[in-house]
């Protein structure tokens, strides 16, 4: 059993008196933008902005004057107009009145570096910090790990909520534990994969990442997505947690000239074959045996956790692998846990979001906390001068 990734991970309740004490609370706050009619940037989904509110609004009503900050894309260290805080800094003056956005973090090398010296600059004329941004938790960056080693320090009620929720998943799930993995690249995910196929019961793996272990089984995969130079760890991956790793023994394919794509960009035959693809064509989606065997093993779940979509679900017509993993969820009398960007899409457009035990705001760092049980903001939280024990 692994201990609580918030042990001796000082609270809110834990910072000294806050009336009139200025506190800087790092944010997640990396939503999708569009562009309005006017050509103005605008907030796609303000779902991680909402999310922080309660931690916001605990330090407003304790007379805390507060400004958060938070990185926006991947800037690389350099002013970039398309991805300033302005639309974010509007959405946030709606939703929490008072509070103040600093610039894009990411603007400034020292970010990504974890430069002391950003730190120093970041912290100045603050009394306390506050770590709310769960999605950013698996960066070392300076503003996820800096500030605790020189203010008072906190998690916000929505860094300690995700840890709670998705920590139940590390410390004693009920069984039967259901893991269903999907995405594009499996290389980014097998570390993952080793470390849930040791601790769940079935391991569901669907989406283009599944052409890789289908390939290390010897299968023919014709133009799909595959990353050769990954077979290898894919077979070793395979012995390890024999049968516990359900791969897809159907698929879904698309015709040679076929194209993905939205509208009328969409071209091309569909059809399902098993796990040998004729050549030329492009595996998409998982077929109608695997969603059932999904189905069924979901059904069984006492505990659930989903990562990744199953197929291409972007392109409706092969969104049903997808959905039908998010309706057996849903369905599902377990604990479930659904995380990442794409995945929390997918169920929104289920509006099955409702009908699940928890929704992350992180993805990257939800299965970096299942996969080490703990993450560099709570390490560098536990080393603040309040932190308990201390
Ligand atoms: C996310 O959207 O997953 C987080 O905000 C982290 O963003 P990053 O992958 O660019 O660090």
């Amino acid at each position: 059993m692994s201990p609580s990734p918030l042990e001796r991970v000082p609270r809110l309740e834990d910072l000294p008196p806050l009336r009139a004490k200025r506190v800087l609370v790092r944010a997640d706050f990396n939503v999708p933008l569009v562009e309005g009619e006017d050509g103005r940037r605008l907030v796609e989904d303000d779902y991680r902005i909402r999310a922080a509110l309660p931690t916001l609004r605990w330090l407003q009503e304790r007379g805390a004057e507060v400004t958060a900050c938070t990185h926006l894309g991947r800037p690389r260290g350099r002013p970039d107009p398309r991805l300033d805080v302005g639309p974010v800094r509007e959405r946030l003056s709606e939703l929490a009145p008072g509070v103040g956005l600093l610039e894009n973090l990411r603007f400034d090398p020292g970010e990504e570096a974890n430069d002391p010296a950003f730190v120093a600059r970041l912290v100045e004329g603050f009394d306390a910090y506050v770590n709310d941004a769960f999605g950013s938790s698996h960066r070392a960056h300076a503003s996820i790990v800096g500030p605790p080693l020189r203010l008072p320090s906190a998690a916000g009620l929505l860094l300690a909520r995700e840890a709670e929720m998705l920590g139940r998943l590390l410390s004693s799930p009920e069984r039967p534990y259901v893991a269903v993995i999907g995405g594009a690249k499996v290389a980014d995910k097998l570390g993952l994969l080793a470390t849930l196929a040791g601790r769940v019961d079935r391991l569901l793996v669907g989406g283009a990442m599944a052409f890789t272990l289908l390939l290390a089984q010897g299968h023919r995969l014709g133009r799909s997505l595959v990353e050769p130079e990954h077979v290898e760890e894919c077979r070793a991956l395979l012995e390890a947690a024999g049968g516990r790793l359900l791969l897809p023994s159907d698929v879904v394919v698309l015709s040679p000239e076929g194209a993905l794509g939205a509208g009328t960009s969409r071209t091309g035959e569909a059809r399902v074959v098993g796990t040998d693809l004729p050549d030329g064509w492009e595996g998409v989606d998982i077929g109608p045996d695997t969603r059932a065997a999904f189905a069924s093993e979901i059904a069984g779940a006492r505990s659930l956790f989903w990562n990744g979509p199953l197929g291409a679900f972007e392109d409706p017509r092969f969104a049903e692998g997808t959905r039908s993993v998010a309706e057996a969820i849903a369905a599902a009398d377990a604990y479930s846990v659904v995380g990442g960007g794409d995945t929390v899409a997918a169920l929104d457009a289920c509006k099955l979001a409702e009908r699940v035990s928890f929704v992350s705001t992180g993805g990257g760092a939800s299965l970096e906390l299942l996969e080490h049980g703990d993450l560099p903001a709570f390490e560098a939280l536990r080393l603040a001068p309040n932190a308990p024990g201390r």
